[in-house]
């Protein structure tokens, strides 16, 4: 039985990807909004049996994310979770960093997330169930250097959330944010690929995190069993930052 649709944004690739397969081996039928195909997130998808949908959204228009809802609302309903997991990581410096650049990061990680609420939150309210997952980084309590504007767009999601989930909390929607560590996908690896010598060392855990070892903490959060954690961000990192 389904337990109804999850929207995952980015989620054509790296650990989207991942949460899509997970969420799918749990029995969410699955809902892709990215700026390029998401073929191969649908195969697996389709492969453990559930229902897919994906559409060409980028998630800083508006009017993109508004035609998507109505979209899924149409042809997959109910929608009972959503994962905003859509980022961008330009590694510059802050002497480096135009405002073109700045704009274009908080656009796409925290105006992405709230339009995306905007849109799906009001028909978790008439149903009165909903789990939100908002992504940001470990990178918030870390000496990362090169990432103002990726920082604070990544702060912004964490405030964004705890301030949404006191809103949302009375209608049986939850808001939580899952902070990754540095994580092994094909876009971090062109942005940075020395961090990965040196970085996974400093983990509790001293391994480099692979997408799948992240699904765990959103599968759980999107589940019955999270019911009363909101507000919250947790840490999945191999045990690097304490929060
Ligand atoms: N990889 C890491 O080390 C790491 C660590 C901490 C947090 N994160 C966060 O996890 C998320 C996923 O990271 P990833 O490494 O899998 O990245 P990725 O580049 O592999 O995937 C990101 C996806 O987002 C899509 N996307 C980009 N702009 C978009 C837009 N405007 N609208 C819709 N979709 C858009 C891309 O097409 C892509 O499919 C990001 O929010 C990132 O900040 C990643």
């Amino acid at each position: 039985m389904s337990k109804g649709t999850a929207i995952i944004t980015g989620a054509a690739n790296g650990i989207g990807q991942a949460y899509a397969q997970r969420l799918a081996a749990d029995g969410f039928d699955i809902a892709v909004a990215d700026v390029v195909e998401a073929n191969a997130t649908k195969a697996l998808v389709e492969a453990k049996g559930r229902q897919f949908f994906s559409a060409i959204v980028d998630v800083t228009a508006a009017n993109s994310v508004n035609q998507f809802a109505n979209d899924v609302n149409s042809h997959m309903p109910p929608v009972t979770a959503l994962i905003n997991n859509a980022g961008i990581y330009p590694w510059k410096s802050f002497e480096d960093t135009d405002y073109e650049t700045w704009r274009k990061v908080i656009s796409v990680n925290l105006d992405g997330p709230f339009l995306m609420c905007k849109a799906f939150v009001p028909g978790m309210k008439e149903r009165n169930f909903g789990r939100i997952v908002n992504v940001a980084s470990t990178t918030f309590w870390l000496n990362a250097p090169q990432m103002t504007a990726y920082i604070a767009s990544k702060g912004g999601v964490i405030g964004f959330t705890r301030a949404l989930a006191s809103e949302v909390g009375q209608f049986g929607i939850t808001a939580n944010v899952i902070a990754p560590g540095l994580t092994n996908t094909k876009t971090m690896h062109n942005v940075n690929d020395e961090i990965f010598d040196y970085l996974p060392k400093l983990q509790a855990i001293p391994k480099m995190i692979q997408p799948e070892d992240l699904v765990g903490v959103v599968s759980f959060l999107c589940s019955q069993d999270s019911a009363f954690i909101t507000g919250q961000t947790i840490a999945t990192d191999g045990g690097q930052v304490r929060i």
